[in-house]
């Protein structure tokens, strides 16, 4: 497969903005503020430095943790973002954990996400972790189906801070 990780890069951030709009208009109508705010702030002049802050540590907000964003090209396009946090909080521990992906609507179900992961792994285990935390909805099929097909183990279903019936997957490095 061609997909390729790359670091944010203002070389597509045209692309990333198509991403996040395909998210708006095609996405869980629930996620669409959160979009649509992430859009707006696509457009401030600091955005590529707050990426950089996170993937560092520095400056973080409250609650917030260490975090190394990946976008996904395929065709010079930017097609899914992929996330490993560095630490497990208290919160990321019941819903987030280390690893998060997403595929843009109009370009899921072309085993993009599988692949995201896949080669996200090497590179986490290259920092030195040996075993990462998934958790996903428990009638997130597709999200499961990417865990599993990447040696996830299912430790539990069990409701998370929010009460939703959650998957907790790790992943031994
Ligand atoms: C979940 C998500 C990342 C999957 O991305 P994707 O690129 O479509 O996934 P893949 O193509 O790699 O599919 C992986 C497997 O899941 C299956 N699958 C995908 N969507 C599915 C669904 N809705 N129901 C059942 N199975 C599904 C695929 O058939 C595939 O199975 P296979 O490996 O046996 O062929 C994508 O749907 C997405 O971004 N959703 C919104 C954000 C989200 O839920 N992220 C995860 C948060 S934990």
């Amino acid at each position: 497969m061609k997909l390729k990780l790359i670091l944010p890069n203002k070389k597509y951030l045209k692309s990333w903005q198509n991403y996040l709009r395909d998210f708006i208009m095609r996405g869980n109508p629930e996620d669409r503020t959160s979009y649509e705010k992430h859009l707006a702030s696509t457009q401030k002049p600091k955005y590529f430095t707050w990426l950089a802050w996170d993937r560092t540590g520095k400056n973080l907000e409250k609650g917030m943790v260490q975090q190394t964003n990946y976008w996904a090209i395929v065709n010079d396009q930017v097609v899914g973002k992929t996330s490993f946090r560095h630490k497990l909080n208290k919160s990321l521990r019941s819903q987030g954990g280390n690893i998060g992906y997403h595929i843009r609507p109009s370009k899921q179900g072309k085993g993009y996400a599988t692949e995201m992961l896949k080669q996200l792994l090497p590179k986490v285990r290259k920092l030195g972790y040996k075993k990462v935390l998934i958790t996903c909805d428990e009638n997130n099929f597709g999200s499961r189906k990417v865990a599993e097909n990447n040696n996830g183990r299912l430790e539990k279903i069990a409701l998370d801070n929010q009460s939703r019936s959650t998957c907790y997957y790790w992943i031994e490095l």
